[in-house]
């Protein structure tokens, strides 16, 4: 499959289109670091008004940054820390529409206003997040937590 990106301004098609495009790529390869790669990609292609999306996987006991599209980023998160590092305590998505009002949000690119971050598990742990930032406020809402959700199920069906 080619990934061809629709230029519909109708978000829910393109994430639809996402969700196929993920299927796709996680079914022709088993390679983790190529797989996560394109999904950086796909997520980043398939959504306006983003300036950063990737992935921070969990390695001894702390989120290190994995395959991403957008700007360097800050490379080590302990759970707790920022808004990614409360979705790996609380275990649970996290949908912020200012991360100026998160106390310890960690300002990776001054751009962003807006995160989702959802959690990826295997065999009941934590194996790392889709992090998601926007630099609008509230760009995120349920629709999008609903599809990069399926996204996150789809990769943990893989790993
Ligand atoms: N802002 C995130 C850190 C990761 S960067 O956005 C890529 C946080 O508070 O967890």
């Amino acid at each position: 499959m080619d990934f061809v990106f629709e230029k519909t301004p109708d978000r829910e098609a393109r994430l639809k289109t996402a969700r196929l495009f993920v299927k796709s790529q996680l079914g022709k390869e088993t390679d983790l670091v190529a797989n996560l790669s394109n999904i950086s990609a796909i997520l980043m292609e398939s959504m306006d008004d983003l300036n950063w999306a990737g992935f921070y996987i969990m390695r001894e006991g702390e989120l290190v940054l994995g395959p991403f599209q957008g700007k360097p980023a800050c490379v080590r998160i302990m759970p707790g820390e920022g808004v990614c590092g409360t979705a790996v305590a609380e275990r649970r998505p996290m949908l912020v529409d200012d991360v100026h009002a998160i106390e310890n949000h960690i300002a990776c690119d001054s751009a962003s206003r807006s995160e989702l971050v959802v959690p990826i598990f295997r065999n009941g742990e934590v194996f790392g997040v889709i992090d998601l930032d926007s630099p609008s406020l509230a760009r995120f809402t349920e629709l999008e937590l609903g599809y990069v959700g399926e996204v996150a199920e789809l990769i943990e069906k893989a790993l």
